[in-house]
């Protein structure tokens, strides 16, 4: 039943193409338009919403933090992301016109249960997106957009993540088409790029065996540090999850621009620093800005691992082991610069000896509060 693996998570990993392209299938149009037949919102009441929320624990809110930026840039509303156990202690304003989106592969975890009871007293709307058919948040809420990962064994979210990516995209492609904005153009073409995905993560899968070998000489360090900024930022988040849930080891990340306002002190000889360089597409302020990052940490002694597209010529020479993903669309690169951060995390988890489907102190699900 593990298909020749070790492990579930190994597994699971090597399963994301197929995942990516069963998420999409059938809702995408051969002219583009997208349905998405049990969200049962109504066109109408989608075009009221003024704000997003999107609630969600762990690798699910990477998830919706992802979200934010590609919903915000292709539907101009105003989109706010929150961890789920910390939303209904804070008294959020909330109403009619309000969108609650709540992300869980399990569709239990309490925490983003009982945000969702919270949201629909106050009158939001509430579009689950989830992988477990029939569970409890989706029967509690409004609509559900699933997932169809398929069942995930390996207590670690990894095929799961990326097709929650897939459905909040879908939902904020969606929300442009109804709302007319922008629609014919950008949003028509990343449409396209979209169905293009499954063949971009079987690529990188492909490309993984330095990040393996780079996993395994990293089995004694004492903490890994992952940088990113704007969508590879929630990206570098996820790399720190991961290494801390299935190494047990202390891993951290920072947005790259706040180094210099603190965390560049824990900058010293031989510390591993992952880092995700944005796409070299449309925004090559933000790419500029990350090679200095990586020329500054790698001065002071950090041991610079860097996952960039493939021909970033510019990044190469700062590069102690340089981590090449397919060249992607922006919005798109968590897509592809996700999975060397799932690879290393459990290559070095297998190096110390642990099981990667059942960490220690961990559970599936989280049916408490
Ligand atoms: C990390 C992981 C957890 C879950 C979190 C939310 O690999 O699996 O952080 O993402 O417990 O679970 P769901 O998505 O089921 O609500």
């Amino acid at each position: 039943e593990k298909g020749g693996y070790d492990y579930f998570m190994l597994k699971e990993i090597a399963e994301q193409p197929r995942a990516v392209a069963d998420t999409l299938l059938g809702r995408v149009a051969v002219d583009g338009t997208l349905t998405l037949d049990e969200m049962r919102l109504a066109p109408e009441e989608l075009r009221d919403i003024n704000k997003i929320v999107i609630i969600a624990c762990g690798t699910s809110y990477h998830a919706g933090l992802i979200a934010k930026y590609a919903i915000e840039h292709w539907c101009r509303i105003p989109c706010e992301v929150e961890v789920a156990s910390e939303f209904r202690y804070r008294d959020p304003i909330l109403d009619r016109q309000t969108m609650v989106i709540a992300i869980s592969q399990s569709g239990e975890s309490m925490d983003t249960l009982m945000a969702v009871r919270y949201a629909r007293e106050q009158r939001a709307r509430v579009l689950a997106i989830c992988n477990v058919n029939g569970s409890t948040i989706p029967r509690e809420s409004d609509g559900v957009l699933y997932t169809h990962a398929g069942p995930e064994v390996g207590v670690a979210a990894t095929k799961t993540f990326l097709t929650q990516l897939i459905a909040c995209y879908l939902v904020g492609l969606y929300l442009a088409q109804v709302r007319n904005l922008k629609f014919g153009d950008e949003v028509n073409a990343v449409i396209e790029q979209l169905s293009g995905m499954p063949e971009q993560v079987e690529r990188v899968l492909s490309m993984m065996e330095p990040m393996r070998d780079l996993a395994r000489s990293l089995s004694g360090a004492n903490t890994v540090l992952f940088l990113g900024r704007h969508v590879g930022y929630p990206v570098a988040m996820e790399g720190a999850l991961k290494l801390k849930e299935l190494a047990y080891m202390h891993a951290e990340a920072f947005a790259a621009g706040e180094l210099k306002h603190g965390s560049i002190a824990l900058i010293e000889e031989g510390v591993p620093v992952v880092v995700v360089v944005p796409s070299r597409e449309g925004r090559s302020v933000l790419h500029d800005k990350i090679v200095s990052n990586i020329q500054e940490i790698r001065a002071r002694g950090a041991r610079t691992i860097v996952i960039a597209e493939e021909g970033d010529e510019k990044v190469r020479p700062y590069a102690d082991t340089l981590i090449e993903i397919p060249a992607v669309p922006t919005l798109l690169q968590p897509i592809v610069a996700t999975v060397p951060m799932q690879v290393f995390a459990s290559e070095l988890a297998l190096a110390k000896g642990n099981d990667v489907d059942q960490p220690r102190n961990l559970a599936k699900s989280v049916t408490v509060e």
